[in-house]
């Protein structure tokens, strides 16, 4: 390859024309590969400097040279400059902006169940009842002997109740919170005015209606004097403060072991009668095997479901919602209000 000057001068001029007009920084990139490196005009140049004779090398050394030099220049000048521009940008676009307010993290609200919990513990303790606590894991004898519910009982088979292994130990997750009236009367002397709020389980699919963790309300008077009366007064009254003034009851005739004469309990709500709970005067029998004098005391129990209650009071269709934990239905319910 032969030098020229007019060539040397005319790449030089090519190559800082092409970098002034670059605008961006990968453009540059290119820029390097076309006009500086090894395979750039200008660097050819260079390299064919070894085959020049040697009176002209030392002038056309030189004219490349500082060609070379003035395009390095200024394609570190255009660097810089090309960089500062990115780095505003990038200040620009990444602004934080201070004054914005901050981002709230959700509180969770009380779960509607444990409100209503509070609400009905409140209400008795009011009345003069303390509550009552059982354990989850309940004897069988507990759950349904003391109970007056007889070994053959359709309740006690494996479609009901949960049985807990090993099964000679005759654990059973417990079916009902009335485990906890025979707790109480073997614990404690009348008078009793108990209620026990509390988990309960039977062997049901989550469905819309059903689950196989519930809660119930059990409650247990037991004193002097205590009458049919008094259990549908204090029914009345709980109802009332649960599902307003309005509403009534009224008790329908049925039957459990442990209650003798036994009843449905219905509240007129909504313009229609619904089935809310249990309850009954304590079966003599149950008493009995509990120690109390029948001589001289008598009472009544009672067990609502907890999930049944809120679906009735709220209008709630799908057991689902309940038992999901989905913070927008509890916070429907607002944080801690009763
Ligand atoms: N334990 C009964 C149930 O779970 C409800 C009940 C409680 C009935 C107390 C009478 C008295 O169905």
């Amino acid at each position: 390859m032969s030098l020229e000057q007019g060539q040397i001068e005319s790449d030089l001029a090519k190559a800082l024309k092409a970098i002034a007009a670059t605008a961006d920084l990968d453009g540059l990139k290119q820029i390097k590969i076309d006009y500086i490196g090894d395979k750039s005009p200008l660097a050819k140049a260079n390299q064919a400097l070894a085959s020049v004779d040697a009176a002209s090398r030392a002038n056309f050394g030189k004219l490349i040279g500082s060609a070379r030099a003035q395009v390095n220049q200024e394609f570190e000048k255009k660097s810089a400059e090309l960089a500062n521009v990115r780095d505003s940008q990038v200040l620009l676009t990444e602004r934080v902006d201070v004054t914005l307010p901050g981002r709230r993290t959700l509180k969770g609200g009380l779960h509607p169940l444990t409100i209503l919990t509070n609400e009905i513990s409140d209400l008795f303790i009011g009345l003069g009842y303390k509550v009552a606590e059982g354990p989850e894991l309940e004897s069988e004898w507990l759950n349904f002997d003391a109970l007056n519910i007889p070994a053959d009982h359709p309740a006690r088979t494996m479609q009901d109740t949960f049985f807990v292994q090993p099964l000679e130990a005759k654990l059973v997750l417990r079916t009902h919170t009335s485990p906890v009236q025979i707790r109480t009367m073997l614990d404690h002397k009348p008078p009793l005015y108990v209620i026990c709020p509390g988990k309960t389980y039977r062997a049901d699919e989550l469905d819309a209606t059903h689950t196989p963790v519930f809660h119930q309300v059990e409650g247990l008077v037991v004193d002097e004097g205590i009458t049919m009366a008094d259990l549908k007064g204090t029914l009345d009254y709980f109802a009332k403060s649960i599902f307003g003034d309005e509403v009534t009851t009224r008790l329908r005739p049925s039957f459990f072991p442990f209650t003798e004469p036994s009843a449905e309990v219905d509240i007129f709500f909504n313009g229609r009668w619904i089935e809310w709970g249990g309850c009954g005067m304590v079966n003599e029998k149950v008493l009995i095997a509990c120690g109390v004098d029948t001589k001289k005391y008598t009472g009544f129990a009672f067990g609502m479901g907890l999930e049944r209650t809120l679906m009735v009071k709220h209008g709630i269709t799908d057991m689902h919602d309940i038992v999901e934990g989905d913070v927008r239905f509890t916070q429907s319910f607002g944080v801690g209000k009763k």
